[in-house]
This record gives structure tokens, C-alpha cells and sequence, in this order.
């Protein structure tokens, strides 16, 4: 018995495989497509048959119907979602270490992936402004889970569970919906989440978090974590550190910092500036499956001192005595919630080598000018306003004609959006900022040029002049 069960001619049809995704211009195929509802069907109801079917008919039904009816987040005209494209050389990662099944949960079984893990941990932390001893994260499936690992670390870290109904978490309306689920999973009741105003710039209000701070005090509350964001998904606002710090250590309280799209900005020509006051929070989450331009699924969380993930994931089992490491060295599983993961890292850093740092600037520092291009055509197009300012690479923008309702105008807005997704030809998806629908553009896709941005926003244009000389 072995898996090559059916004398399958598996290296040729890897081979030729890789070889048809290698010589895809994916640009040229739909930014999104939707499945029709007979394949839906198809395929949810498929059997399993009691025996194999031919290989090039499972195939043929992966290439032409599994695999076509599909979001691309590759696609350079794809511009709804931070969860970006991702360099060939990440796949390339992807392949060999998915090839290797490479089980990366202790050193013993998987040393150099594994010593390649803490240097980029360490490379990143250092990029935060973290010491690198003793501060320490590992790599997870994505923002969620690393916000998740982060909520459960600060609980730990400055909660005694009996008094968990008496801690209180603040953050803003802005802040991702992962936060909300991590403190879910982490059991603060949700009538203790305290949600902080925000400026106009989206940005929390400090001034509003010190008071609710104070007054949670004064009412007997444990203030225990505020999740500031580097970079909401909705805008890219980045909250003020420095300021919220001030706060934080007043109060004994956690500062995690989602930085799950933002933080590669830290590679940026702007960098840390960009972030003051980040090396101050106390742990960080970071998404190299968004801005560092590798494939799903790349994140980390990094934390200030990795004493206290630790205390909350460092549990010991006797099947593991054999693998364990020393102290000196941490295995990963005892650094998150996972034990069996793929080796994340490799892929990341097989494309840091390969392409280096000031090429990953450029790229970063690419999508920044695209998205202030972006802003400059929006203003010069009759009838529409910028809703937020270019902020790392996001910028939110709604077309808007006084003569029209709210609802009308919003109607508009929602409509082009879905005519531009149906043509193929983009993706600019709404998102809703102070009760309106705008459009949310992120412009990181390195390969996006101008005059696809000035395309996408015509036919948007063109979508909601049509609509309005019908009406
Ligand atoms: C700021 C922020 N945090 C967390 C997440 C969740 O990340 P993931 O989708 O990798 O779980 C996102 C996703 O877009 C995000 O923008």
C-alpha cells in the first residue's frame, strides 16, 4: 500500500499545474465572478463515490468551475479588500513547505523553520521598537486569531478570572469586528466593552477614553485593555499611541495594537513615524497575508515581553516530553493556542531574502502615492467628496448630488459598486462612514497603475450617470 494509489502520473500533472497558474495573467480574468446556483447545488450535494473517479475529470471540474467563480485578491483592479495579493514567491514558500508537511509546533521537529520564525519575529519586533529580549509573538492564521491570542495574553496578564465581570475593555466603533469576537472567546461580559468615540478622523478619542477610564474607576470597574488600531480597516485611521499610553500606564491597563493591515507601513520611507508611540504598547498584531504580499494565511502576533504568552499558552503534555525544548528556547505551541501549524514564516522569508528590504519599501510606499493619485482624480470628478483622507493606502470617497435623498444617493453609491463587480472589470465595494455609503478603496496591489484607478472610478461614474438620467 502506498498514496500513489492509482499509478497516477502525479509529477507531470503537478507539473503542468503550477506551470498553467505560473502563465496566468490574472488580471486579465474577472476581479470577482459568483458562482451560478446550479454549480452551488452541484457541489454541495456532490457524493462521495465509494470508488475514485478519473483525476482529469476532478480536475477539469476544479480548474473550470471550483477554482473560476472566485474573488482575486491578486487582481490589480481588486480594490475592496486588505487582505491582499500575494507574491509568486510566497507561493513558492507555500508549495515547499506544504510539500514537506512540515509540522511546526516544536523545535525538534522542525528546527531551522522554526529558528527562521523567531528572526523574523525579532526582525519585526525590533522594526516596532520592541526590545528584542524579552520581547517574542508567533506566526498565526491571521489578524482574528492573533487579536484573539493577544486579548487572551492581556486577560491573563491583568485580570484575575473571578473578577472578570467587573473588567472593563475599550475600543471604538473602528475597531475590526475580530476584536470584538477575541473578547467574546475570552469571556468579558459584553456590557463591560466600552466603545470610545472617535474624531473625525476616525481616530479614538482620547480625551473620551481618559474619562470613561476614570469614571469606570471611580464606579468600582478593573480597566483592563484598550485595543488601539495601526490602520482600521475602514479608513486606515491610526490612533495616537503615544497618548493612549499615557493612559495605559496610569491605569495598569493592556495596550494591544491591531496593526493587522498597518504595520508593514512600518517598512514604509515613512515608517515609524507613521506610528509614534507603538513601542509602547504591549503587543501588536501583524498580517503578512495583508501588506507583506503573501498568501493566506501569514500573521503574527509580537508581543513586548513574551513572558506573557507564556503564562497563558505554555502548557506541557507528556505525548510532547521527546520534543520539548530547553528553556532557552520557547517552542512555538507553547507561544499561541496552536500545536499542529504549518510553517508560516518560511514563505515570508524566503520572499524578504529573495527581494530584500527596499523592495518591499517600494512596494509599500507604492500603494501610499496610488492612494493620494486616488484622492486627486476623486476631486476633480463633479459631484463627488472624499469621505476620508488618504491614510496608509485606504481612502474612502462617495459620489454625492444635493438634489438627491440620502437614501438616493446611498442607493447610487451601492449600485455602481455592484455593476463595477458584476462587469469583472474591479472592485470598489461601499463601506458606511457617519451613516453614509461611500466607496472604500485599498490601493496595494503593486502592479495597479494609474490609469486603472481613473478607469474604475469613470465607470463608477459612468454606473451612477446612467442610473440618474433614467430616473
Ligand atoms: C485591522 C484589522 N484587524 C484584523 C483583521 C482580521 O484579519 P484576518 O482576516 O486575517 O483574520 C483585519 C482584516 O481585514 C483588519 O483589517
Amino acid at each position: 500500500m502506498n498514496f500513489n494509489e492509482k499509478n497516477i502520473d502525479l509529477e507531470t500533472i503537478i507539473r503542468d499545474e503550477v506551470n498553467k497558474y505560473l502563465n496566468q495573467d490574472v488580471s486579465r480574468l474577472n476581479a470577482t465572478e459568483q458562482a451560478p446556483k446550479e454549480l452551488t447545488q452541484k457541489y454541495e450535494k456532490m457524493p462521495i463515490p465509494k470508488v475514485g473517479r478519473d483525476i482529469y475529470e476532478v480536475l477539469s471540474e476544479l480548474n473550470n468551475e471550483v477554482l473560476t467563480y472566485l474573488y482575486r485578491p491578486n487582481h490589480k483592479r481588486a480594490f475592496s479588500f486588505i487582505p491582499g495579493p500575494a507574491s509568486r514567491l510566497s507561493w513558492l514558500g507555500d508549495i515547499l513547505t506544504t510539500a514537506n508537511n512540515i509540522h511546526a509546533s516544536n523545535f525538534k521537529n522542525a528546527t531551522l523553520p522554526i529558528s527562521i520564525e523567531r528572526n523574523l519575529i525579532n526582525y519585526l519586533a525590533d522594526k516596532i521598537g520592541y526590545e528584542v529580549k524579552p520581547s517574542g509573538g508567533v506566526f498565526v492564521s491571521g489578524g482574528s486569531m492573533a487579536n484573539l491570542t493577544a486579548v487572551v495574553t492581556a486577560r491573563d496578564r491583568k485580570v484575575s478570572l473571578d473578577k472578570l465581570t467587573k473588567t472593563t475593555v475599550y475600543l471604538t466603533s473602528q475597531t475590526h469586528h475580530s476584536g470584538r469576537k477575541a473578547l467574546h472567546v475570552a469571556g468579558f461580559p459584553s456590557e463591560n466593552i466600552r466603545i470610545i468615540d472617535h474624531n473625525e478622523d476616525f481616530t479614538m478619542n482620547v480625551s473620551h477614553l481618559k474619562e470613561t477610564v476614570e469614571k469606570d474607576v471611580k464606579n468600582g470597574y478593573i480597566p483592563a485593555l484598550v485595543i488601539s488600531t495601526a490602520g482600521t480597516t475602514n479608513t486606515g485611521a491610526v490612533d495616537d499611541f503615544n497618548k493612549i499610553a499615557d493612559i495605559c500606564e496610569a491605569y495598569n491597563i493592556w495596550q494591544h495594537v491591531d496593526g493587522a493591515y498597518g504595520a508593514s507601513h512600518l517598512l514604509s520611507t515613512k515608517g515609524k513615524s507613521l506610528f509614534k508611540g507603538i513601542e509602547r504598547s504591549d503587543s501588536v498584531t501583524w498580517d503578512a497575508h495583508k501588506l507583506l504580499f503573501q498568501t493566506y494565511s501569514c500573521a503574527m502576533i509580537i508581543v513586548k515581553d513574551k513572558n506573557n504568552l507564556i503564562n497563558s499558552y505554555g502548557e506541557k503534555a507528556e505525548y510532547l516530553d521527546d520534543i520539548t525544548s530547553d528553556d532557552d528556547v520557547i517552542d512555538p505551541e507553547m507561544l499561541g493556542i496552536e500545536l499542529t501549524r504549518p510553517a508560516r514564516a518560511v514563505k515570508l522569508w524566503l520572499t524578504l531574502q529573495v527581494i530584500g528590504e527596499d523592495e518591499f519599501r517600494k512596494r509599500i510606499d507604492y500603494g501610499q502615492e496610488l492612494a493620494e493619485y486616488t484622492k486627486d482624480y476623486v476631486e476633480s470628478l463633479d459631484d463627488f467628496e472624499i469621505i476620508s483622507q488618504p491614510s496608509l493606502s485606504i481612502l474612502s470617497f462617495r459620489y454625492y448630488n444635493d438634489s438627491f435623498t440620502d437614501e438616493e444617493n446611498d442607493h447610487l453609491n451601492n449600485l455602481a459598486a455592484k455593476k463595477l463587480a458584476d462587469s469583472g472589470y474591479g472592485v470598489a465595494y461601499t463601506t458606511t462612514l457617519n451613516n453614509k455609503k461611500v466607496f472604500r478603496m485599498c490601493t496595494i496591489n503593486p502592479e495597479t497603475t494609474e490609469s486603472d484607478i481613473k478607469e474604475t472610478i469613470d465607470r463608477l461614474n459612468r454606473y451612477i450617470l446612467e442610473e440618474v438620467k433614467e430616473k
